[in-house]
């Protein structure tokens, strides 16, 4: 059941987008794999919506909205459901559980999606956060919380950018250090009914143990993600063009005299798919590219019309490279460029290319991408 009893600003104020119920059977087989003796288990959804992931006898579940809770309680009856913020005075007595209950936690947190623009013009509502769980993202601060409820297992959906970003992860603290991903699938956003097919992004469904040891970055650079659709990858089988260029404005390291041209800030690979590449105005939102690394942003705008050939998996990840490859195929690069962006023509030198360019990147597109080239 979707969550139609709130219209779409409050749907967004809530980060109400309720799961399906196949995304929630591949929770419980999580559960069901990983967790030897779970009816020893409270399982706890503290941002549960109608309660579609409640099941079992030990079950409880909380939402701030108070419709969801009156319509999870007359759908369920036997589950204890709780109206409240629960990221504020998060504690364990909120849900009646004592120090020794050992739990697990599942659902679906809300989060800020960022990689819509639609979503993006409603101003969001701010609801209190205890400090300790305080993040920019709210499904970070829900992250968070599960920590300071001390749940042993931890097996919800999230966006993969919380994980694969760097700076995200960073901003998992006191989880990261206290939970280890152990098993998990990725789905695409596509999968809720409601959400935009243009732009789909990579959702993790992450099976957590509470371990001393937690995780650092380099354990998911080389932690083996599958996909829903049996396909597997790892950070570090690709080489990003952040090796070789700025993705920032860097006008106080590059001199006026020195730039041929302009480009955009990048971020991740949905973003560039909206976003402008080569300029002829300079603004403080745009790189200063000077003749050396003039090729690398060519090939980040000859990317750019790839993009439809790339799986929603890699949507929040960055640019990636062949680097051997491309530097056989610059002049390709450039000169497809300069045919999108004549103007740039007159600021930089050109080498006549070959006449087989377009067949020579498409096989490299093909080879880049190897069994997760989109046909
Ligand atoms: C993505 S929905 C998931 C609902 C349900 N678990 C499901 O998957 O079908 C997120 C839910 O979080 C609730 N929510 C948002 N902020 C909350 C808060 N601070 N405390 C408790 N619930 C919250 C929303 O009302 C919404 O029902």
């Amino acid at each position: 059941m979707d969550q139609r009893h709130l219209n779409h600003k409050d749907m967004v104020n809530y980060g109400s987008y309720y799961t399906p119920e196949w995304l929630v059977d591949m929770v419980y087989s999580f559960l069901e794999q990983k967790i030897p003796r779970l009816s020893d288990y409270y399982i706890l959804d503290t941002s549960c919506g109608y309660g579609g992931f409640l099941r079992g006898e030990k079950s409880a579940g909380a939402d701030i909205d108070e419709t969801a809770i009156r319509t999870a309680k007359n759908l369920s009856p036997r589950h204890v459901c709780f109206r409240q913020n629960s990221l504020s005075h998060i504690s364990r007595s909120q849900y009646q559980l004592d120090d020794n209950a050992k739990i697990i936690i599942v659902g679906n947190p809300p989060y800020n999606d960022t990689t819509s623009m639609i979503r993006n013009k409603i101003k969001q509502t701010r609801f209190e956060r205890d400090e300790d769980v305080s993040s920019r993202d709210i499904g970070v601060s829900f992250l968070l919380s599960y920590n300071k409820l001390r749940a042993d297992y931890v097996c919800v959906l999230h966006p993969l950018s919380y994980l694969i970003k760097k700076s995200n992860f960073e901003s998992l603290g006191a989880f990261r250090k206290n939970y280890k991903l152990t098993d998990s699938a990725v789905i695409s956003s596509g999968a809720f009914p409601g959400a935009s097919k243009t732009t789909c992004f990579p959702i993790i469904i992450g099976f957590y143990e509470r371990l001393l040891c937690g995780m650092d970055y380099n354990y998911i650079a080389s932690y083996k993600f599958k996909t829903h659709e049996g396909k597997a990858f790892t950070l570090e089988q690709y080489d990003t063009i952040t090796r070789y260029i700025t993705k920032y404005p860097n006008h106080k390291k590059v001199g006026g005299d020195e730039t041929v041209a302009h480009f955009y800030t990048m971020r991740d690979i949905n973003a560039l798919k909206r976003a402008a590449t080569f300029t002829s105005k300079e603004n403080r939102n745009t790189i200063r590219v000077t003749k050396f690394n003039f090729p690398y942003y060519c090939y980040v705008d000859v990317f750019k019309e790839y993009i439809p050939h790339i799986p929603y998996y890699f949507g929040n990840s960055d640019i990636m490279i062949n680097n051997e490859i491309f530097s056989e195929l610059k002049d390709v690069f450039v000169n497809k460029t300069i045919q999108k962006h004549p103007n740039l023509h007159s600021s930089v030198e050109v080498k006549k290319s070959r006449n087989d360019g377009a067949t020579a990147l498409d096989a490299y597109f093909r080879t880049l991408l190897g069994e997760h080239y989109v046909g």
